[in-house]
């Protein structure tokens, strides 16, 4: 209680302050740095938030670090530094910890540290008292495996550092060696206002998100407010799969294989519904049972069969047999479910049963049972003893099909579901009482809609210490993961093989691989295969044990305690004992349970953010289908409008689809097709420019499609269109026929110069262009917020470099030194140290070595300094446009798009070059990696000469 009382005090200075404080001005707890950066490695995501906080008073002061991650994530690093002393969290035994620091459990700390909110996130928070005028540093990494769902993996990072930040930022950075097939940000952060926040960089196997917005912004953007944002950022993608037999990756004697083939046909289904309608279903929540299953019903296919059960304290079936998903079935199926309504009492026992003996009575060839079951509360009519009731459903079920159990709200016995489905090769999901629950029941559908592969067994004959390697089904959209320890490393090659059964016979996939090729790959983060087998044995460990009991239970708790202590996982068998300063008390973290009800404490230290406008839920865990989560559903909806608009061309690969998901400001997301005619593309080349001088007649037609938003800002983009079309546009109709007008092709000799990127969301291959030596070039200009940038190249990249910034800023940069001026007084930096200052007008500057951070109003730019040959030379990263779509100079524009054409032709603004396969250096980071790219002249890119981007001064 006390703790709480003075969390709330603390929270309510720290709102005055920033309510009474100007922007620029430092807050007497000053968060003064905010990172988070995630590392993805064939799926294993490794992040690490680190916070660095002031404490600008002359007195000592409680700091609060609290910060969100993914459920599923394991903690395996807290450290904080007060004073260059660290102080690191150290992973022990549960009992152990408990009873070393009896007290600190008494006081009920353990708790409170972390706990679940939500759907998808738990939070951690502690607290350290940091002596006046000293700086402490909190640094957190956690880690997880990426599950495929729907088709695509979901990187969800929480964002809400508590205060706007002059220096934070999210940097994170994707490495999948069969190539990413797509890349997708989105999540509440992701919205109009803080697009230009936002970059990414795609090359084939890597990909690099960067989202940096200003301190103006996080208290200015939708989701952001006084005390800065809150919100997630999703990066959602899925990887290439040139294999039917998976990927395999290997190193430091572990290996792991992603099995998810597409080559396969479905198998058509029996399913029964198993759905609760006792009293407690009332209301809403029967309800949105009725809408989900109505929806459902409407996706099932025809050559499945379906059964449906109601039951309270009895059991009604709507037929006794399972039935072909015929039209008319499916309607008298849809008037039963809307019938349903809720009465007594809850006997899952006699309904689960009932529906086993539907389809054990409904044995077919080639075909795949699934038993779903809805409960909102526990058993308590019939047979009611839990134990007994997983008896009963174990023995009739047999092993033959899974039984999925969904528990609706905070009612049910989750464990007993969850201990049901385990047990029934099925899983359990807990669906949240919420305006959206009938779309988590339908997402949770759509992960069993479409089985692909029954029995599915994989071996690995050089390996041991397997995770799961059987599995009863493989549907649609998911992916089968196996890690273990490579048994002979003196083995040449290594062999999988995976045996299942399909549609119509039995199949088996078989890969050899050799050894030297498996490894290599992974040189930067060696023992992340490792670590990903260790965090996925300790999860299905932890699975297993549920469903076990006895001597067996104890082993396989034993092991999974051994693995997380090893590996310092905070898991429900371990604690992290955070031990403080001399004189603070020492905390305890413990993993919350799934279902565990929200703590009363934490929900209070929850119920600060929604109180806030706009909370994004964050998605759930279950079924990432929310507002904020298109899922396939909508893009399938979005899919046949373009075929509508479109119809005359088929789109070769999903890739060159044309949809463009936009979100607007609330949050929800559209799909929108937009289009113009080449005649009125203005960006780059200019009108005049794209509409003369077409070369004769090519069979390329193209199709150009643009897009902006309301608000004019710059977004422009050449949508890349298939290669090739299908019917011919209709001759009637003149808009088809302008959108398909022969495009110019350009030669332009080359240059020697300076390579710089382009980076686009959604094409893998980069552009690049050669821009040659000069002393005064425009870099970017902001005429409404009078900045400016201009800078001085050599055929390395830049040796000076200028802003002006209102009439009163100057920042000069050499490689050399940083000298910033404002109003006449001059500071000087060099290069190699830490600096930080915080101007007038929202300028921020941030040194740190060789990387300089710089905010000016509106506008973020970092700066880097690289070494080449022994000479140092600048370059910057616009990590923040100007909110102008109009922005001048080489780096004003952004986000180019382009088609690719046979024949190394390149597509840019209706405009066709011949393009070279090249490499360039992206010193928009450091180290700067080398991307292959498409190198084209820089005419084409920039619009126009390089005299058209000089300037008389720097
Ligand atoms: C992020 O973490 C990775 C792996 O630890 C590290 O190599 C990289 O330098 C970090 N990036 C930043 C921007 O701190
Ligand atoms: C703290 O600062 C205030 C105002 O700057 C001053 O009045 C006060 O005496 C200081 N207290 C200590 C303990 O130095
Ligand atoms: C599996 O899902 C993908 C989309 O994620 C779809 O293109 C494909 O047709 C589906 N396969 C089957 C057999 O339904
Ligand atoms: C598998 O694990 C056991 C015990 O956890 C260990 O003793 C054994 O060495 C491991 N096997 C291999 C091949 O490393
Ligand atoms: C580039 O400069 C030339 C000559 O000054 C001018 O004619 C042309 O319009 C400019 N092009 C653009 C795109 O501004």
């Amino acid at each position: 209680m006390d703790r709480t009382a003075v969390r709330i005090t603390l929270f309510t200075s720290l709102l005055l302050c920033a309510a009474s404080g100007q922007a620029g001005k430092e807050q007497d707890v000053d968060i003064y740095s905010f990172h988070i950066n995630s590392t993805v490695t064939s799926r294993y995501a490794i992040t690490v938030i680190t916070s660095r906080v002031a404490n600008r008073l002359n007195e000592s002061k409680e700091i609060h670090f609290e910060v969100k991650i993914p459920k599923n994530a394991f903690i395996s690093k807290f450290r904080m530094t007060i004073e260059e002393k660290t102080y690191d969290g150290v992973v022990k035994k549960k009992e152990e910890a408990q009873q070393q620091y009896s007290d600190a459990v008494s006081r009920g700390e353990s708790a409170g540290m972390i706990s679940s909110v939500g759907r998808t996130l738990e939070e951690f928070k502690t607290s350290v008292t940091v002596a006046a005028l000293s700086k402490v540093t909190f640094e957190l990494t956690y880690e997880e495996l990426l599950q495929r769902r729907h088709g695509k993996y979901d990187l969800l990072i929480n964002a809400q550092p508590m205060q706007p930040v002059a220096d934070f930022k999210i940097d994170v950075y994707i490495h999948e060696s069969p190539g990413i097939s797509f890349l997708e940000v989105k999540g509440g952060l992701n919205t109009k206002d803080l697009t230009n926040a936002v970059t990414t960089t795609r090359s084939v196997k890597e990909a690099w998100v960067n989202f940096y917005p200003t301190r103006d912004q996080q208290s200015s953007c939708d989701v952001c407010g006084k005390q800065g944002m809150n919100g997630d950022l999703i990066i959602t993608y899925d990887v290439e799969r040139p294999k039917p037999s998976g990927e395999l990756r290997a190193s430091d004697g572990y290996f792991v294989h992603y099995f998810a083939p597409t080559d396969v046909e479905r198998i058509p289904k029996n399913v029964v519904f198993v759905i609760d309608r006792s009293g407690s279903m009332s209301g809403k929540k029967i309800q949105q049972t009725r809408e989900a299953l109505l929806k459902i019903l409407g996706d099932v296919a025809e050559d499945d069969y379906f059964g449906l059960i109601t039951f309270d304290s009895k059991i009604e079936v709507w037929r006794p047999e399972l039935v072909q998903a015929t039209d008319s079935n499916l309607k008298s199926a849809k008037n039963f479910v809307k019938e349903i309504t809720d009465r007594g009492a809850t006997d899952i026992n006699a309904a689960v049963l009932k529906g086993v003996e539907m389809i054990n009575r409904h044995q077919r060839e080639g075909s795949a049972s699934i038993l779903i079951l809805l409960t909102d509360g526990a058993p308590n009519t019939g047979v009611s003893h839990p134990p007994r009731i997983q008896a009963n459903v174990k023995e009739a079920i047999g092993g033959k099909f899974p039984l999925y159990c969904l528990g609706f709200g905070f009612d049910v016995n989750y464990d007993f579901l969850e201990k049901m489905a385990l047990e029934n090769s099925g899983r359990a999901f807990r669906i949240y009482e919420d305006s959206d629950a009938d779309l988590q029941l339908q997402g949770f559908y759509k992960t069993v809609a479409v089985p692909l592969l029954i029995d599915v067994n994989l071996n690995y004959p050089g390996a041991a210490n397997l995770t799961q390697s059987v599995f009863r089904y493989y549907y649609n959209g998911s992916e089968i993961v196996v890690a273990g320890q490579i048994t002979d490393n003196s083995l040449e090659s290594f062999q999988t093989e995976v045996v299942a059964i399909s549609k119509n016979d039995k199949v088996t996939y078989q890969e050899s691989v050799i050894m030297k090729e498996l490894d290599g790959a992974l040189s930067e983060n060696e023992n992340v295969i490792q670590r990903l087998w260790a965090y996925l044995t300790v999860k299905q460990l932890l699975e297993k044990e549920m469903t076990l009991g006895g001597q067996e239970k104890d082993a396989v708790k034993e092991e999974a305690l051994k693995l997380s202590l090893q590996y310092q996982f905070v898991t429900p068998l371990t604690s992290m004992v955070v031990t403080k300063p001399q004189g603070e008390k020492t905390q305890i973290a413990d993993k919350p349970k799934e279902g565990e009800k929200i703590e009363a404490s934490s929900r209070l230290a929850y119920s600060r953010p929604s109180s806030r406008r706009n909370q994004p839920s964050g998605g759930s865990w279950i079924i990432p289908l929310l507002a904020n989560h298109p899922g396939p559903q909508l893009l399938l909806e979005s899919a046949s409008e373009v075929q509508s608009v479109q119809n005359s061309y088929v789109p070769e690969s999903p890739q060159t689809s044309s949809v463009q998901r936009s979100g607007d400001s609330s949050g929800r997301r559209r799909s929108r097709i937009r289009q113009m005619s080449p005649g009125r593309v203005h960006g780059l080349m200019g009108q005049g420019d794209v509409q003369n001088s077409y070369v004769p007649e090519s069979p390329q037609s193209s199709s150009v499609q643009r897009s902006g938003d309301s608000s004019g800002r710059r977004r422009s983009r050449i949508r890349p269109m298939s290669k090739s079309f299908g019917p011919l546009p209709h001759p009637t109709n003149p808009s088809a026929a302008r959108r398909h007008r022969k495009p110019r092709l350009r030669t332009l000799p080359s240059v020697v110069g300076a390579r710089f990127l382009i980076s686009d969301n959604s094409q893998p291959k980069p552009l690049c262009y050669d821009l040659p030596p000069n002393p005064k070039l425009r870099l970017l200009k902001d005429p409404p917020s009078d900045f400016s940038m201009n800078g001085k190249l050599t055929l390395t990249g830049f040796k000076r470099i200028i802003i002006h910034y209102g009439t009163k800023h100057q920042l000069n940069l050499s490689s050399v030194y940083i000298q910033y001026t404002y109003d006449l007084n001059t500071e000087i930096f060099a290069w190699g140290q830490t600096s930080t200052k915080h101007g007038a007008d929202s300028v921020s500057l941030i040194l740190s070595d060789n990387e300089l951070d710089v905010t000016m109003g509106t506008v973020r730019v970092v700066f880097f300094r690289h070494k080449k040959d022994g000479e140092w030379f600048l370059w910057p990263a616009v990590q923040q446009q100007p909110n102008n779509a109009n922005a001048e100079g080489i780096f004003g524009k952004n986000n180019l798009q382009y088609e690719e054409l046979p024949g190394s032709m390149i597509k840019i603004n209706n405009v066709e070059v011949k393009a070279t396969w090249s490499s360039a250096n992206d010193y928009r980071r450091s180290p700067a990696p080398a991307l292959g790219c498409w190198l084209v002249p820089y005419q084409i890119i920039l619009g126009g000469n390089i005299s058209n981007f000089t300037v008389s001064r720097l």
